[in-house]
């Protein structure tokens, strides 16, 4: 043996750049150095074919000479050789031992070396042992660790434990780490095992450490990006791939769409933030989750949504008299109102809206004004009603977590609407409904409260909205059941029923032409005359409004359609008499006035919904009774106009020539006839005080006359409501001849002309007035003479 050790050979040197050739392992190199290329040459021109494999110090430089070389290198045999282009060699190299370069020989065109082996001495040991398998054992977990996909780690083991000597193994899996030349090469020149075996322990132990660590950190980092965040970035992966192919996916294209509409959109500034906030959220969201249509709806209202933009109004003054005058006949002073708003809008564009609230009986033309006054205005206009509307949420809309959660009907409106100053209107706040869901009036309250508006809060939406540009306009058929502190909000317009005359005007203006358009036909094919449609009001109609008369002229003209539509060609005259062979018998007789009048029994007027009506208040003695009855549906209002109006006969009994014992020994029965209505409201007590007045006297009360008031104990007659409605009832049964309180004198210019000029009206101060008018058989002590 020591003679191999002290053997000197000699063969062709390959030095290498960047690494270090183990004994044992095989190694491919390219080799492209001509010095290289030439000593490949010649090892492989020889029998053997061996060769010496040094790595260099310095692997940047390309010509080396001896100093640049290590001086421990490996004995190694070229197994393999191939020339796959021109001054390029692929070759497969084996190391066979280690060996120390006695000298460097530089000639002939590549370099050689003088070689002699170095062996290392037996110095196995327990120690070498236990830090072989502690190699094996760290070298399985790192090559588990570093490359954890390739990694069988039974098979790994089991290489590294057949491997017989132990320098053998360090080499081996120290070839596997990836180490830095300098520490190849110490391990190369380890001169015992036990050197080897430590130094390789040693960096497996660190590195084993260290990846341990770092799979560690990835694992927790893996661990912290959400379900939400690894969507994402495969969402971006795919992304990416489609763009590659060109493909273009429809959500992205439906979120870029999204995003042009955002910028086009003229919204305010933090809308726009959250907006921009959501659309984000949005793009990161496939189109399968279900929050995503309910983001891009929500999208949707933002960027619809009327945010600033506003319609342009029209001032012109003289314009929008003529379109209201077009649309509607009468109700000046409801038209006044607008153009007075319209005024006030042209001198002060950034007036704050009034909060119209228009009140009368059905089909007085609320709803239609409404329209017209969008159309005056040149503003857009939207209606909603509330009638029956129980849910907050309905106006104000659900949170967006609810599922199929919309925004409110004002919201929705205001979208429909395009604008933000739309005349909207608000139907019917009188049949707002209040349940366990929460009461619309408070929402409303909000909605037309100017100092509050202007960032109406919708759940749905929960983006402060300007409300404070749209013209409220509400309707009701009466004002009891609206909230007071809504009420306190609106400007009260009433509109009062209208006249017979009136009516026919209305219908003639506006009613027939509608139809006859309706119908197809022309004015000339068609003409109802005035006669007819006065019997049409008066026979087939009984309302303040004009919808029942509309319904009854479109059934005429149906029939008038039909013998057109037969063929026949002559125009048609409708005259008085051929209504009711059209309409069939006549709903309503009409209704006169009763001429005889007994003892006890006086003529009211009373506004209802519907209009004005004639009401007879009855009232009887009850011999031997002692109470006092009350029948006829009334509420507790008009029970007390009866017990006050009781009061005043009994304490005035002897200035009215009354007996008082009638009052202590008979019960009074006192009944209103006219059906199941109900019936209230103070207006009555002074046609109670007749009643009564009357039946204690025993003297009847005028039948021509009819009268309205309220009453107080000490007998003054206080003003009442609905004077039109109810001077026009008593016109319509043929009664000339009214008595309202002073203080309703002023109502008088609601009434038509021609009303006015055929009526008699009396204005009373006190019950004595009405009494006086209405007894006249009655001789009425002055009281103190009683
Ligand atoms: N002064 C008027 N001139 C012309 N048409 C009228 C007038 N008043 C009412 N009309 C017509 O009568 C019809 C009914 O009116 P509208 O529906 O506006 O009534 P409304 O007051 O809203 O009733 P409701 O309280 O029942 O809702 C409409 O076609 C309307 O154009
Ligand atoms: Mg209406």
């Amino acid at each position: 043996m020591p003679d191999k050790e002290n053997q000197i050979r000699a063969l062709p040197l390959l030095p290498l750049k960047n690494s270090v050739l183990f004994p044992g392992l095989l190694m491919p190199l390219a080799i492209g150095r001509a010095t290289s290329l030439s000593a490949v040459e010649v090892a492989l021109a020889t029998e053997e074919k061996e060769i010496v494999v040094v790595a260099q110090r310095d692997p940047s430089v390309d010509v080396v000479g001896a100093e640049q070389l290590y001086t421990i290198g490996v004995r190694a045999v070229i197994r393999k050789a191939s020339r796959s282009k021109e001054n390029h060699i692929d070759a497969l190299v084996f190391g066979l031992e280690r060996v120390v370069i006695v000298k460097v020989d530089e000639g002939d065109g590549h370099l050689s070396a003088r070689v002699r082996v170095l062996s290392a001495p037996d110095d196995s040991s327990r120690e070498t042992e236990a830090l072989t398998l502690a190699i094996v054992d760290l070298g399985t977990k790192f090559v588990g660790l570093a490359q954890p996909s390739n990694a069988s780690p039974q098979e790994l083991a089991r290489m590294f434990t057949s491997q017989e000597d132990p320098m053998q193994l360090a080499f081996l899996v120290a070839s596997m780490m990836g180490l830095e030349v300098t520490r190849e090469q110490a391990l190369l020149e380890a001169p015992t095992r036990l050197e080897a075996l430590r130094m390789v322990h040693g960096w497996l132990a660190h590195e084993v450490e260290v990846l341990t660590l770092r799979n560690k950190i990835a694992e927790e980092a893996r661990g912290e990006m959400s379900r939400e965040q690894r969507e994402y970035i495969l969402r971006q992966q795919k992304r990416a791939i489609e763009q590659e192919l060109g493909e273009k996916n429809a959500d992205q294209s439906e979120v870029e769409a999204m995003r042009e509409r955002l910028t086009k959109a003229d919204l305010p500034e933090d809308v726009r933030k959250e907006a921009e906030r959501e659309l984000a959220r949005l793009e990161k969201m496939s189109s399968s989750q279900p929050d995503y249509s309910m983001l891009r709806t929500w999208l949707e209202y933002v960027i619809e949504l009327p945010w600033n933009k506003r319609s342009e109004d029209h001032l012109d003054l003289a314009r929008a008299r003529q379109v209201l005058d077009e649309d509607h006949f009468g109700i000046t002073k409801v038209k006044e109102r607008i153009v007075e708003q319209l005024a006030i809008l042209k001198l002060n564009p950034e007036a704050k809206a009034p909060i119209l609230c228009l009140v009368g009986a059905p089909g007085v033309g609320k709803t239609s004004l409404g329209q017209s006054i969008a159309r005056a205005l040149g503003r857009k206009f939207e209606r909603m009603s509330l009638g029956g509307m129980h849910d907050e949420a309905e106006l104000r809309g659900h949170r967006r977590t609810y599922i199929g959660a919309l925004p409110g009907r004002l919201i929705q409106a205001m979208r429909r609407a395009g604008a933000s100053n739309p005349v909207m209107m608000l139907d019917e706040v009188d049949k707002l409904g209040r349940d366990f869901r929460g009461d619309p009036a408070h929402a409303l309250l909000e909605v037309l409260d100017p100092e509050q508006n202007k960032t109406f809060r919708d759940n749905y939406l929960d983006l402060p909205f300007d409300l404070s540009k749209v013209l409220f306009v509400t309707t009701a058929n009466s004002l009891d059941t609206i909230p007071a502190p809504l009420l306190d909000r609106m400007e009260i317009i009433r509109l009062s029923g209208y006249s017979e005359e009136e009516k026919a005007q209305i219908a003639l203006r506006y009613l027939l032409p509608r139809q006859l358009k309706q119908a197809g036909l022309t004015a000339e094919q068609c003409d109802v005359t005035e006669p007819a449609l006065k019997k049409i009001i008066s026979a087939y109609t009984r309302e303040a409004g004009v919808r029942r008369l509309e319904q009854a002229l479109g059934r005429v003209i149906r029939k008038v359609a039909v013998h057109f539509a037969e063929g026949k060609t002559d125009a048609v005259v409708v005259k008085a008499g051929d209504v009711s062979e059209m309409l069939g018998p006549e709903p309503f007789s009409p209704e006169t006035m009763r001429r005889d009048l007994p003892a006890g029994v006086a003529t009211g007027l009373a506004w209802t919904e519907s209009g004005g009506d004639v009401l007879y208040i009855e009232a009887t003695l009850l011999p031997n009774g002692k109470d006092l009855t009350i029948t006829g549906q009334l509420g507790e209002v008009m029970q007390e106009s009866a017990k006050t109006a009781r009061s005043y006969v009994w304490s005035h009994a002897a200035a009215l020539g009354i007996d008082p014992n009638l009052f202590l020994n008979s019960g009074l029965h006192i009944h209103v006839p006219a059906g199941a209505i109900p019936k209230d409201g103070p207006s009555a007590g002074v046609t109670m005080t007749t009643a009564l007045a009357s039946l204690y006297s025993g003297k009847p009360a005028r039948s021509d006359t009819a009268m309205t008031g309220e009453v107080t104990l000490t007998g003054l007659v206080l003003p009442i409501g609905g004077v039109k409605e109810k001077v026009l009832a008593a016109r319509r049964v043929g009664i000339k001849r009214v008595i309202l309180p002073r203080g309703n004198q002023k109502d008088l210019r609601d009434l038509p002309e021609e009303v006015r000029n055929e009526m008699e009206f009396i204005f009373a101060d006190r019950v004595e007035d009405v009494l006086g008018a209405m007894l006249p058989d009655m001789i009425l002590l002055p009281a103190k003479a009683a």
